[in-house]
């Protein structure tokens, strides 16, 4: 018989991240597959977790404090929803790189939030998945806006809002969008970014608001762009994006040189996604996708086409 895998969806953020943290908005898209789990009966004592492709295999030890946050973000999962008592099997299987920026590991949040609530016959909502995933993302994130879980559980094409609950906006997207994600070898460095952030906002309120404000006001007008299909104003709203990330301190050498790649072959956008420090950038590439790809992968990195919608 057909059987439906709990799926987390990954995202790229299209503009807004760091700002959102702050109240601004952010603009997110879904990667359609990004993360399934499975939940099993055990003959064994304890909680099995199994990510094979990540080289990850543990038995969960009750009330240890874990170096990967996989596991405290697990331990945490189980205790909310009242399993951590329960033998069992969890095997995750993910089709995004590890802590790229892609939303890795929110969407494997809900991915075994929603095994494990099928498995164990528990009713949650959208709303709870999100927000237990979101519980977990700040074991990871520290001070995170709440995007990157909202997005692994919707799996939409977001104007996103951080609050309680979040505000979201579906944006219709007349045609995808199509993109080219370039990866750098380096971790994204999301909660160190974060915090780097963090600190420089509170030394200098003003002049960081200041910058805050103005990616809120480009967010905005890049959501009219997107729903207009209108992509060389979007593409320039990403471009002076990425200036303004830069000037948060979150670029990075190789985010730079995978930027200028995609520009020189004809992107009509490029920037970072996500936490920054490492990690990936999307380019906006309607026409020259294949072009830019190439280009990126002849220096060494990795990038892969996608349409976002
Ligand atoms: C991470 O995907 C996005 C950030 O804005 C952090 C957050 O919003 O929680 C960097």
């Amino acid at each position: 018989s057909e059987q439906k895998i709990p799926t987390g969806h990954g995202k790229v953020i299209l503009l807004g991240e760091h700002a959102v943290v702050y109240g601004a908005h952010a603009i997110a898209a879904p990667i359609p597959l990004a993360m399934q789990a499975m939940v099993s009966d055990s003959d064994e004592d304890g909680i099995h977790l199994i990510i094979s492709r990540w080289g990850v295999e543990e038995r969960l030890q009750k009330g240890k404090e874990y170096r990967y946050s996989i596991f405290n973000s697990l331990s945490l999962i189980l205790h909310e929803l009242g399993l951590e008592k329960e033998n069992m099997k969890i095997e995750v299987f993910p089709y995004v790189p590890r802590a790229m920026g892609l939303g890795g590991s929110a969407s494997l949040a809900v991915a075994i939030i929603r095994a494990l609530a099928e498995k164990f016959k528990i009713k949650l909502s959208l709303e709870e998945i999100s927000q237990l995933a979101y519980k977990s993302e700040q074991l990871v994130h520290g001070t995170a806006s709440g995007i990157d879980n909202t997005l692994a559980t919707y799996g939409k094409f977001l104007l996103f809002q951080k609050g309680n609950p979040p505000k979201i906006q579906e944006l219709r997207v007349p045609q995808p969008i199509r993109i080219v994600i370039g990866l750098t070898w380096s971790e994204s460095l999301t909660a160190k970014m974060v915090s780097r952030v963090r600190r420089a906002w509170e030394n200098n309120k003003r002049l960081y608001n200041h910058i805050f404000k103005e990616i809120d006001q480009l967010v905005l007008e890049a959501a009219k762009a997107i729903e207009n299909y209108d992509l060389e104003h979007l593409g320039q709203l990403m471009n002076i994006n990425q200036g303004l990330l830069n000037a948060l301190q979150v670029s990075g050498r190789e985010i730079e040189e995978l930027v200028e790649i995609a520009r020189n072959n004809g992107a009509l956008g490029a920037k970072l996604t996500g936490g920054g420090g490492g990690g990936a950038i999307i380019a906006l590439c309607p026409e020259n996708a294949e072009k830019v790809a190439k280009a990126i992968r002849n220096v060494g990195y990795r990038a892969y086409i996608t349409d976002l919608k």
